[in-house]
């Protein structure tokens, strides 16, 4: 069976005498979060969720119940809401946390800095506190391949020079530091840094998925939402970059696969290694074109698109080279862009306001 639906293999959740590990998902109900619950869930972990739905619905977690078969623990809260925190803290014990809540407009940031550095690294830094004085001590955070700014080379290892190009991009360079220093401080905190490249794709079951608030920055949700005809056509942003066909190339990885890839994470840690941090990629780059041509093969829909200039602040290519995860997590990324596209189709088919009312 497909390692990502699998529900019910409880070993791997098992500490402390057979007691389940209960782990903290803040923006569970997020898009990538979503994914990670219904992982954890099932592999027979408890999940206790907080997010304040500032980007998603409480719908996704709904789903992810169906799903697995299981029920979770949800929060609506704010992480910056110290007390509130501290009070999900009290009430629900948990082992460790993974920590998904953020804002991640790249081109909103760069308008409304201070509201993303508030959230992000004003969120964290709670987040942390709180964790300390409850004595939790296990962390994965989201970081992006965003730190990587522009890079020299390809493929990027974890050891590239790190520059941001973009207030979203340096608060998860703050926040990765912050975290750097906090195990400096403490040599009992274990943190996970987890670099994706590019998510994209839904579960298979076509249930849950990627509902962006209005029109999508986002590649693969844009070339979806033109197929299903709620936007006239795609804009490809450049064909003049030296890259196989002139458009951008990128490391699309499926969000199942990144879901598995945050258990494996969350094992790694409780051993104990300190700070660790991990590109999640699959090593393979895809330029604009051909996610197009792999999509309309997968949809048997045809996407209209223009050549327009490239969007500032893009690069040419970036993809991952994962091996360093492979190595010491054991994990890589099974689902290629056949899947990508054909599951992120499935989502945007069955549900074409996403969440949102019929
Ligand atoms: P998402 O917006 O779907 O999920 C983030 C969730 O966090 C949302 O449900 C939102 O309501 C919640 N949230 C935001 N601020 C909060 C706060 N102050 N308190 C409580 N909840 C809050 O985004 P996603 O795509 O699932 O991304 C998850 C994480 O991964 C983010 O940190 C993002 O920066 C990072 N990331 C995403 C991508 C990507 O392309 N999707 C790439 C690299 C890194
Ligand atoms: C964007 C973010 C980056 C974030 C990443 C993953 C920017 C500048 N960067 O990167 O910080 O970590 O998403 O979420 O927003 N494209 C088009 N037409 C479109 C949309 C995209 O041609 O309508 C092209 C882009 O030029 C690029 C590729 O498709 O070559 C992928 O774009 P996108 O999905 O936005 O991801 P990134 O640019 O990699």
């Amino acid at each position: 069976m497909d390692e990502g639906t699998r529900i019910g293999s409880y070993s791997r959740a098992q500490h402390d005498g057979g007691r389940s590990m209960r782990i903290l998902v803040t923006g569970g109900a997020g898009y990538i979060g979503s994914h990670t619950c219904l992982e954890l869930l099932g592999a027979g972990y408890e999940v206790v969720v907080v997010d304040n739905l500032c980007n998603s619905k409480e719908e996704s977690l709904r789903r992810v119940q169906e799903l697995a078969g299981r029920n979770l623990e949800f929060y609506k809260v704010d992480l910056l809401d110290k007390q509130a925190l501290h009070a999900v803290f009290e009430s629900s014990p948990v082992n460790a946390v993974i920590h998904f809540a953020g804002l991640k407009a790249v081109g909103e940031s760069v308008t409304d800095p201070l509201r993303y550095y508030h959230n992000n690294v004003t969120g964290a830094l709670v987040l942390c506190e709180i964790m300390g004085r409850h004595k939790v001590k296990n962390l994965v955070f989201s970081s992006s391949a965003t730190v990587y700014g522009d890079p020299s080379e390809v493929p990027i290892k974890e050891d590239f020079p790190l520059f941001a190009t973009n207030p979203y991009g340096r608060s998860k360079l703050i926040i990765e530091e912050i975290l750097q220093d906090l195990h400096r401080a403490d040599e009992t905190w274990n943190v996970s840094l987890l670099r994706y490249f590019n998510p994209v794709g839904a579960h298979p079951s076509g249930r849950i998925g990627e509902d962006p608030n209005g029109i999508p920055n986002n590649l693969l949700p844009y070339i979806t939402q033109v197929a299903i005809g709620r936007l006239p056509e795609l804009f490809v942003f450049g064909d003049d970059y030296p890259t196989r066909d002139g458009t951008g190339v990128r490391d699309y990885v499926h969000v199942v696969d990144l879901a598995v890839g945050h258990i494996r994470a969350l094992e790694n840690i409780i051993s104990g290694p300190g700070v660790v941090t991990y590109n999640l990629g699959t090593g393979q780059g895809y330029s604009v074109l051909e996610m197009i041509a792999a999509f309309e093969k997968a949809s048997g829909k045809r996407v209209p698109y223009k050549i327009v200039a490239r969007r500032p602040g893009d690069i040419a290519s970036c993809y991952a080279d994962p091996s360093k995860a492979e190595d010491e997590l054991a994990w890589s990324a099974h689902r290629g862009i056949d899947k990508m596209t054909a599951h992120a189709w499935h989502w945007q088919h069955d549900n074409p306001n996403g969440y949102g009312e019929p």
